[in-house]
């Protein structure tokens, strides 16, 4: 059921072979650098290739990654590579993620996830957020806007999400978003919704970027 809700085998697949392009760091990532601490607990929520996560891990924070996709994760597991706090990775999908590390996280990393799952699986991710930061702690997010550049694409769904040559998208609208994290608790610190944040191939969809405070 969670493959066909969310698309993992799509991921499954698609990690399964290493993708050059997308190794390096996201600009995400570095931005986010800035609100970010040595040491400081970062779980990032679906890590992917883990460019991002390593990023944090290189930087001396503690990192947990954690995606739906257990090919991705593997091969995270089976890296060599030396950091003060190896990462620590979880192959589990946001919506059955354990309460292990509550109150104790700094910050909470989404980039380009939340439109990867379906509204009612994000907005569980969301509450997981909300219930295991740290009181300050920071939600970070990254996602596909509606008024993003594939939006319309392929077959409806549901509401805004579209199969598009055999993955599934969700795209996020932006006073939605921020309304659901102040509905839990968060106070949005920063919102920008523009092109030229995650151009990749081609590719320059409208993104939104929200650094979320909780209460
Ligand atoms: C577009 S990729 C982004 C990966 C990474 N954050 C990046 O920016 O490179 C979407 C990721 O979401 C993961 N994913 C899909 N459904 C998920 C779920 N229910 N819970 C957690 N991760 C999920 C996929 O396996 C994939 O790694």
């Amino acid at each position: 059921m969670r493959g066909i809700v969310t698309g993992v085998d799509y991921w499954d697949h698609f990690y399964d072979h290493e993708h050059p392009d997308i190794a390096a760091p996201t600009s995400f990532a570095r931005f986010c650098a800035d609100y970010l601490k040595e040491s400081s607990l970062i779980y990032e929520i679906g890590s992917g290739n883990g460019r991002d996560a390593l990023f944090f891990a290189r930087q001396g924070m503690r990192v947990i990654g954690t995606d739906a996709s257990e090919v991705a994760i593997d091969r995270l597991r089976n890296r060599a590579d030396k950091f003060r706090y190896p990462p620590l990775w979880i192959a589990r999908p946001m919506e059955e993620l354990d309460n292990e590390y509550a109150g104790t996280v700094d910050a909470v990393y989404m980039r380009f996830v939340l439109h990867a799952v379906s509204a009612n699986i994000a907005s569980q991710g969301l509450a997981w957020a909300a219930h295991n930061l740290k009181p300050g702690g920071l939600l970070l997010v990254e996602a596909r806007s509606v008024y993003g550049s594939l939006y319309g694409k392929g077959d409806l769904v549901e509401r805004d999400a579209y199969w598009y040559d055999g993955h599934y998208r969700r795209f996020v609208r932006s006073e939605e978003l921020t309304e659901e994290l102040e509905s839990l608790g968060f106070r949005c610190e920063l919102l920008v919704e523009s092109a030229g944040l995650a151009v990749h191939e081609g590719d320059d969809p409208v993104t939104i970027r929200v650094v979320a405070r909780r209460q």
